[in-house]
């Protein structure tokens, strides 16, 4: 099918994509189709080999990354969406590049709306993570719209994941499926430290959308909210970039605030399916909990202080990541390990602390965030953040860790938690369903 928008599933199926191999793979290896990481090459070694970008005067004190920090991306790769046994964009390595955006159905809208718009979604997304437009970009009549919008023409597929969120407003009786609600779902309580601004809260479905290309990234979800205006009004959205946090294999990239993020996360299988995975939940087998926030920096209050007070605040080492406790930024962290005076070498308020499953009764939840920058604010100010999304497969795990760390982390005193939702993902449809059809069996 070259054209997403025809899709209705009260007359046809979505098409199946064409089969394609479970894990992404390089293909047609092109020097220009990889991008090295993040950090130059030539202007590093410059710096590292004695000069500083201080200049005279300023000691130069440690080194900087290495190579082995740089992961390689290749844009030519895909990944498969339909008869996937999870949804993607959780368990997939993090892309370069996300965005996510909320949608409230319009009021007067039915259940059969809500139906059409998953099931023309779910054609879209197939087209559009095989690197395929969803529909003519150049129509035979002159007079006619494209039914792609065209700026990803000729852009490689750079392994582009959407990931659809149903919010608790779903299932509020508007469109009798009350009974369809998944059990553990609805709005998050008010946390500790919350500063939630209502035009950056809740939101009746989520799109995730993440890919190595930002263009890829924005093309997708421009284009599914373009199909999607008869429907649904848009709410809120945040533009992510520089993965912060790390999947199996890959290097742990840095947050805004210098530091490396995702070291103690989700990566194994067996964690994935203990912590994250929905087992035995009736239409929601093999779906998760999404949990987004968008969580406001001071970074220039970070940048004014003492580097030792930093690593004080998250319990780790700035340039390694170590744990203040050990050397490598493997090493385990003991949070009950003192100094000769007897004062706790990770504060029990340092971020990690408060954060550790040894401290929170085994609790786990996957991180999988983004760095975002809205420019400058009202006062001058860099403006910039973490676009936190984490998944899990119960919410009250979310709710225990952000309860503690809304009222004692250190790290508070840079952060502010404005933006907040929470949305059910279904699972994957098979070829020839669309996502969420169960809701209305
Ligand atoms: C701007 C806000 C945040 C920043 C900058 C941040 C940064 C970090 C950093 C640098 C680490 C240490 C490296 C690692 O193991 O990944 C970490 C660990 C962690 N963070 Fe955050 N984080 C933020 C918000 C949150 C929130 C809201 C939660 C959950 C409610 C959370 C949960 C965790 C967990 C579970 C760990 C692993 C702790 C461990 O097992 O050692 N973080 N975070």
């Amino acid at each position: 099918m070259t054209n997403a928008e025809s899709t209705n599933p009260e007359s046809t199926t979505p098409e199946p994509a064409t089969p394609e191999p479970a894990t992404p793979e390089p293909s047609g290896v092109g020097r220009r189709r990889f991008f090295q990481g993040a950090v130059g090459g030539v202007a590093v070694g410059a710096l590292a080999a004695g000069g500083t970008a201080w200049g005279i005067g300023t000691r130069p004190t440690v080194t900087t990354a290495t190579a082995d920090d740089h992961d390689v991306v290749d844009l030519t790769a895909r990944h498969p969406f339909y008869d996937q046994a999870h949804p993607p964009g959780v368990q997939t390595a993090p892309q370069r590049h996300a965005i996510v955006m909320t949608f409230d159905m319009l009021k007067g809208t039915t259940a059969a709306d809500l139906k059409l718009l998953l099931a023309r979604w779910t054609a879209a997304i197939a087209q559009l993570t095989q690197g395929k437009p969803i529909g003519q970009i150049q129509p035979a009549h002159p007079e006619a719209l494209g039914q792609d919008t065209g700026e990803a023409a000729g852009l490689d597929p750079a392994s582009l994941t959407i990931t659809v969120g149903l919010g608790p407003g779903i299932f509020d009786g508007r469109f009798g499926l009350q009974d369809k609600r998944p059990a553990l779902l609805k709005p998050l309580p008010a946390l500790p430290s919350d500063s939630l601004s209502p035009s950056l809260t809740g939101g009746d479905l989520s799109l995730q959308v993440c890919a190595d290309d930002p263009q890829v990234c924005y093309h997708a979800v421009r284009n599914l909210a373009r199909m999607a205006r008869d429907t649904v009004q848009t709410g809120w959205t945040v533009i992510g970039f520089g993965r912060a946090s790390a999947g199996a294999g890959q290097q742990t990239p840095r947050n805004l605030l210098g530091f490396k993020d995702g070291t103690r996360n989700i990566k194994e299988p067996a964690d994935f399916d203990e912590h994250v995975w929905l087992s035995d939940a009736d239409w929601m087998t093999g779906g998760t909990y999404q949990v987004v926030r968008k969580i406001e920096m001071d970074i220039e209050i970070w940048d004014a202080d003492r580097v030792s007070d930093q690593e004080q605040v998250f319990g780790r080492t700035k340039l390694e990541g170590a744990p203040l406790t050990g050397t490598k930024e493997l090493d385990t962290p003991k949070f009950a390990a003192k100094d000769k005076a007897g004062t706790p070498v990770i504060d029990p308020t340092a971020h990690v602390a408060l954060a550790a499953h040894e401290n929170n009764g085994g609790v786990k939840i996957l991180r999988r965030s983004y760095n975002y920058t809205d420019g400058i604010n009202a006062y001058g100010q860099l403006d910039a953040g973490l676009l936190f999304v984490a998944y899990m497969n119960d919410p009250a795990h979310f709710i225990r860790l952000q309860t503690a760390l809304g009222a004692n982390d250190l790290l508070n005193e840079y952060i502010t938690h404005v933006g907040s939702a929470i949305f059910a993902v279904p699972p994957t449809p098979k070829t020839g369903h669309y996502i969420g059809e169960q809701l209305f069996a």
